[in-house]
């Protein structure tokens, strides 16, 4: 294909799933798919640098923001995390870090920590007191989330023996499975739509312009930056997740210092399985430099620091038969398709209803009933459907059509 054309295709794709994941809070297509579409995007636009526009995916630092808070700037830029799929992926990474640092063989000393599935937050302390909470928006510019930052309990509105002066400390905002449940238990019984997974859930709640509502819900967060402007800042990470932590935030507590990243692969291994028994969803992690000066000097690039990368856990697929397309009505009488399958064991519990987002979504994917499909699991607690698998689509199937009238009450739709 025509380099332009296949640029343009893939803008477009983009900017549509952007849209799914930032601002519905309702993603169709995996992380990983996600960065693939920007990789390829990303390598066209090197080969062929005149065709780059300001307006292309690829040159903001992430994110858009949503309207319906007053916007505020960060102390300084929320970078983004590049993502390492694999082993292979994550010993690039661990010798880029060696080559950038000039350090040969010498094993660098990384910090592995649980990659919270949540939304990232950024907490100004002035004089140790909470002044304001802000979400990640587009990198630069985030929301002013103050009053719903306020509601969430494990986040401390004084610290002990804070510092004086103005900080920043990052984290992220999440909510455990058990919450997640218990709201979408309700939501079911008030004819509501259900939200995807938590990370859906506790983004939307965030978002919500009623503090009330946001303190019912549940939200928890995990805190493991710290920005400040001189004073004794700490020397490596691990010193700075026990200042925080001195200091009564919450931080996660499974961390570990890893000499190498034969060690830090170790610890990837064992959480991909250990994750499970979590009480929050956690969809990798995040592989950091120990030393802070050693950071400086790594420094960043525009979208992502170079000491640091995100490991993403691989999703849990398995195959199985697309036995019908049903529709649900919810009680706002939205006609919603969703997938019955043959019942499949997949990562803890048996599958045997998916979601579907939209008639649109199910010919894009050209999903056909008796298909035999390929479903997954990516810490999204409901499953969906990735695709079809064509080499064993039956000779006779037809493409799924939308019924043109409401399965409850037969009006047109
Ligand atoms: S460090 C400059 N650590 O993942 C790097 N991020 O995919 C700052 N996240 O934007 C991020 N758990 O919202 C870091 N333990 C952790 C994390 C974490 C979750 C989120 C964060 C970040 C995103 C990148």
């Amino acid at each position: 294909m025509d380099p332009i054309e296949r640029i343009n295709q893939l803008r477009e794709q983009i900017r549509y799933h952007e849209n799914r994941y930032y601002v519905l809070n309702d993603p169709e297509i995996s992380d990983e798919e996600f960065d693939r579409l920007l990789h390829e995007l990303e390598r066209l636009e090197a080969e062929h640098p005149d065709l780059v526009t300001p307006d292309s995916p690829t040159q903001r630092v992430g994110g858009t923001p949503v309207s319906g808070f007053p916007t505020v700037e960060h102390m300084e830029p929320m970078l983004s995390l590049d993502n390492a799929y694999s082993e292979a992926e994550l010993r690039a990474f661990d010798e880029r870090v060696r080559r950038g640092a000039g350090l040969g063989d010498t094993p660098v000393r990384y910090v592995a920590e649980l990659k919270i599935d949540g939304l990232s937050i950024a907490l100004t302390y002035e004089d140790g007191l909470l002044v304001r909470g802000a979400t990640r928006g587009d990198g630069v510019r985030g929301e002013d989330v103050t009053a719903n930052v306020r509601t969430i309990r494990t986040i401390p509105l004084r610290l002990t023996n804070g510092p004086s002066g103005r900080i920043e400390i990052r984290g992220e905002v999440f909510l455990p499975r058990a919450a997640f449940e218990r709201i979408n238990k309700e939501r079911e019984e008030a004819g509501e739509p259900l939200f995807a997974n938590p990370r859906n859930c506790a983004a939307g709640t965030m978002r919500n312009l009623d503090p009330a509502l946001v303190a019912k819900r549940g939200l928890r967060a995990f805190t493991y930056q710290l920005i400040t402007n001189g004073g004794d800042a700490p020397l490596s990470h691990c010193q700075t997740l026990e200042t925080l932590r001195r200091w009564g935030l919450p931080v996660e507590p499974h961390y570990a210092a890893c000499n190498g990243i034969d060690e830090v692969i170790a610890f990837c291994n064992a959480w991909a399985e250990k994750r499970r028994g979590l009480e929050f969803d956690t969809d990798g992690v995040v592989v950091k430099v120990d030393d802070l000066t050693l950071r400086r000097r790594l420094g960043t690039t525009a979208k992502f620091p170079r000491w640091a990368t995100a490991f993403k856990f691989p999703a849990q697929q398995a195959h199985t038969k697309l036995l019908k397309i049903e529709v649900n009505v919810g009680r706002t009488g939205a006609n919603t398709p969703y997938a019955v399958l043959e019942p499949v064991f997949l990562a803890g519990s048996t599958i045997s209803l998916a979601t579907l987002h939209n008639a649109e979504d199910i010919a894009r994917k050209d999903l056909r009933e008796g298909d035999t499909v390929v479903i997954e699991k990516a810490g999204d607690v409901i499953p969906r459907v990735v695709a079809p698998v064509l080499s064993l689509r039956p000779p006779d199937s037809k493409p799924w059509v939308m019924p043109t009238t409401c399965a409850a009450c037969g009006s047109t739709l």
